[in-house]
């Protein structure tokens, strides 16, 4: 009998163990321990067992028995419960590398790039920055800018014209600004002395189109106003912005030049390490007709003026051969910078 009760609660436990699922183990589970099961079976079988003793610990063994196999299907039905929990969890997670790679982010355009690092080494040197708009006056463009109607120096620049009353006039023209020097005088206007901006913007002239020309491109205006400025504080401007941008080994030079705004003029240059000198922009001491039209007393205040082009810039420190290039919409161009 002890043998039998001992063979019954092995296959018993084996039966479990070997369940693959809890439905399974559910059908197991009731077989086992339902009144046709082996262990209830043999229960039965104890009133035939010849002494009291005998039939305790028969009784015993099968009570020990049952308690074994109720403790395994607990145990089993815990398992198979976790198995198909975490089964489910991995069947129903979002693989979402099944889109693809995720997509890259990409990067500012190299005109971009020369911008915002032109910005940041100017807000550096303690300027601030300015803007104004592209559509621009006649007024703002040229005249507050010592170029009168009429002035030969209007010829140089290549107006685009816009088809537009200017706003609260009816004289003069509204132009696609040909440089971002009307900047200086909006600046003057809304803001009182001392100033120092650098203005970066996009700018037009009826231009074809070239190795070295575009009709759209962007120039980064300087101006500063204060009391007392002399072409020294120009020079030295330039230069540690020169080196800022460029590196300690670049230098500048100032030649003289004209524009009808300043007063003295100057083109400036960097020179490269190796020697070579690169014609960079135009600059000088504001003009005193500039002052007045900025609203400024020129006997009190003075100052100077910068600007150049800011694809010429990209243009050199990356070594891009042809300006049109950075405008074609050719991705193996972009990329690489
Ligand atoms: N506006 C001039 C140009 O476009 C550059 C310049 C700016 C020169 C400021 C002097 C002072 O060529």
């Amino acid at each position: 009998m002890l043998t039998d009760i001992t063979a019954a609660r092995d296959a018993a436990l084996a039966e479990i163990a070997a369940a693959a699922t809890l439905d399974d183990l559910n059908a197991i589970g009731s077989r086992l321990t339902g009144k046709k099961g082996e262990l209830a079976v043999l229960k039965k079988r104890l009133g035939s067992l010849p002494s009291v003793d005998e039939k305790r610990s028969a009784g015993g063994a099968i009570n020990g028995a049952l308690s074994s196999v109720t403790t395994a299907l607990d145990d089993r039905r815990d398992g198979l419960a976790a198995a198909a929990f975490a089964d489910r969890v991995e069947r129903e997670r979002l693989d979402l590398t099944e889109v693809g790679a995720p997509p890259g982010r990409g990067h500012a355009h190299l005109v971009t790039q020369a911008w915002e690092r032109l910005e940041d080494v100017f807000i550096g040197l303690g300027f601030r920055i300015a803007e104004g708009p592209e559509v621009e006056t006649d007024w703002h463009n040229f005249e507050a800018l010592n170029m009168g109607e009429g002035h030969p120096a209007r010829g140089e620049f290549d107006t685009l014209f816009v088809d537009h009353e200017p706003p609260g006039g009816t004289s003069g023209s509204t132009v696609l600004r040909t440089h971002t020097s009307p900047v200086q005088i909006r600046t003057m206007l809304e803001q009182t002395p001392p100033i120092y901006i650098v203005a970066p913007g996009r700018v037009f002239r009826r231009d074809t189109p070239d190795a070295t020309h575009m009709p759209v491109f962007h120039q980064i205006e300087g101006l500063v106003i204060d009391r007392d400025i002399t072409m020294a504080h120009l020079a030295g401007t330039i230069e540690a912005f020169t080196k800022a941008f460029f590196g300690s080994d670049f230098t500048s030079r100032l030649r003289p030049s004209y524009f009808p705004f300043t007063e003295p003029s100057a083109e400036f240059d960097i020179q490269r390490p190796n020697g070579e000198w690169i014609e960079l922009g135009g600059c000088g001491m504001v003009h005193p007709n500039v002052l007045r039209a900025g609203g400024l007393d020129p006997e009190e205040w003075s100052g100077f003026a910068f600007g150049f082009g800011i694809d010429r810039m990209a243009k050199e420190r990356h070594g891009v051969e042809d300006l049109r290039e950075m405008y074609t919409d050719d991705l193996r161009f972009v990329r690489q910078f």
